[in-house]
């Protein structure tokens, strides 16, 4: 069995050509921007900023968001360049089939349903409380039980609802979900700009004192700060000081993801060669500016030891006696999270789609809709999976979960660039990464060291999804591949690939 066994490039834009495989090219820069900006403010901001802020970095949690977006601008210049090289649907995955070989592949493959499927999951757990929120502020009490958190596995009963609403907009096709995520984004950046601008109003600036409040420093009451592995292995000191300000960022890096899951709509995009790049680096420094803005704000407004560890942005207003703002961002924050689901489910779907397609999963996932053109058995079925996990999984420690598994596909994408410079100097890249390999490498080393601050529960339960998926790996995938089984699958295309080396 050749487990490094690759799927050329030109065979991964073939298949894309196959009809009954085809989805719709309509995305430009704008659209890509949108679909970034939509999927990545979120959770990270309107919830994780209150525990990061409380428990981990105090008012220098401004400083751990600018960690954060500073490992994330790295490998989004190595999302760039393989977008923009190889635009096809999957990802990550896609681009380390052609690079790295099947086996890590799949790694990828398995490991985005971390971020995908579980962050939608995620983010639908908090949605519920915020939309419980909302309805108590209408005077609708809804009973705990039904919108979780499911501490003693009674099940959440918003949450699924939501996320099945959202399967059938995503079914219904992209371009219907881009223009419904249009206006749901308009919306959150209004309410991320009100909630800068009007704040500006009500800082004090002795909560800035102390910026970086000392190590082991009190925490904001209902905070549960988890150590983090540096922590357990004794090579950083508790939450706060300098190391706060690292474990912060290792967990408000959940308010990044989806800057790369912008490279999920490859094959939907007109020309991806220009308009990946713009989508994905264009999305991710709009949201690093406004998360710094809004992190300054509200440690501005609160003491840190008082921030709100639920809905930190709400709260603050409130506690400076503006209720009617504070429900205004709880029902943007609603209307935030939802763009944030679809999103990630639209890029489950498609990462389901390409892998099927590949045959490492059973091959009707990927049949693609003639009505409405989109792969509507994938769409369904991630949207059951993740409504039920969002049913029965409690959402505080998953975030951590969903983050190591996207940093580690961060490391794999920028080996991948090296790899394929190296493998493929060939291949027209519209978008070059600079500095190679210096920056691939630090995109690495960064993404490492963010791992290393989360929980070392965090690594085990990530070690112990990673060996279930190399046991569906062996037992189903590899020897179902399509490289294996369909034996004229590869042989033109890798004569193309041979020609256009020059071997
Ligand atoms: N970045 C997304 C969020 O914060 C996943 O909800």
């Amino acid at each position: 069995m050749n487990l490094l066994r690759t799927k050329t490039i030109e065979q991964s834009i073939a298949d894309t050509e196959e009809s009954e495989h085809q989805l719709r090219k309509r995305l430009g820069p704008l659209e890509l921007t949108v679909f970034g900006v939509g999927v990545i403010i979120g959770t990270g901001i309107f919830v994780l900023t209150g525990e990061a802020a409380g428990a981990k970095a105090g008012p220098a949690v401004a400083l751990s968001f600018v960690a954060s977006g500073i490992v994330c601008a790295l490998a989004a210049l190595c999302y760039a360049e393989f977008a923009s090289t190889v635009p096809v649907a999957g990802s990550a995955y896609t681009f380390s089939y052609a690079s790295l070989g099947e086996l890590i592949a799949w790694t990828i493959g398995w490991d985005l349903i971390l971020e995908l499927a579980l962050g939608a999951s995620t983010v639908a757990v908090g949605w519920s409380t915020y939309f419980a929120d909302v309805m108590e502020q209408a005077g609708i009490t809804l009973p705990a039980s039904t919108f979780g958190p499911a501490p003693d596995l009674v099940p959440n009963l918003v949450a699924p609802v939501i996320v099945l609403i959202l399967t059938g907009v995503i079914c219904l096709g992209i371009k219907v979900s881009s223009q419904v995520n249009f206006v749901m984004v308009v919306i959150k950046l209004a309410i991320v700009l009100l909630v800068i601008f009007a704040g500006l109003f009500f800082i004090k600036s002795g909560n800035y004192s102390p910026f970086i409040p000392p190590a082991g420093s009190e925490a904001a009451s209902g905070a549960a700060p988890t150590a983090s592995l540096l922590q357990d292995l004794g090579l950083a000191s508790g939450a706060f000081g300098i190391s706060g300000i690292f474990t912060g960022a290792a967990l408000v890096f959940f308010a990044y993801i989806g800057f790369d899951i912008v490279a999920t709509a490859a094959e939907e995009t007109k020309n991806p060669q220009r308009d990946m790049p713009i989508g994905i680096l264009a999305s991710l420094g709009i949201c690093t500016v406004l998360y710094v803005a809004v992190s300054l704000v509200v440690t501005g407004m609160v003491d840190y030891r008082q921030i709100e560890i639920d809905a930190p942005l709400a709260a603050a207003f409130r506690s400076v006696g503006q209720p009617g703002i504070a429900t205004t961002i709880s029902v943007g924050a609603l209307v935030g999270l939802t763009t944030v689901m679809m999103i990630l489910m639209i890029g489950q779907s498609r990462v389901f789609f390409a892998m099927s397609r590949d045959r490492l999963l059973p091959p009707a996932f990927s049949k693609v809709s003639e009505r409405f053109g989109t792969p509507i058995r994938t769409s369904v079925t991630t949207g059951i999976v993740v409504a039920v996990i969002s049913a029965f999984v409690p959402l505080t420690e998953l975030a951590e979960l969903v983050n190591i598994g996207t940093l580690f596909a961060f490391i794999l994408v920028a080996v991948g660039v090296l790899v394929l410079r190296r493998t493929r100097p060939d291949l027209e890249r519209a978008f070059r990464c600079p500095g190679v390999p210096v920056v691939p490498i630090l995109a690495a080393l960064a993404a490492f060291a963010l791992m290393l601050n989360l929980a070392a529960s965090t690594w085990i339960r990530f070690f112990i999804w990673m060996a279930l998926g190399f046991i569906v790996y062996f037992g189903y995938s590899a020897r179902h591949s399509r490289l294996v089984t369909d034996p004229n699958y590869s042989r033109e295309a890798d004569e193309t690939a041979a020609t256009n080396r020059g071997a």
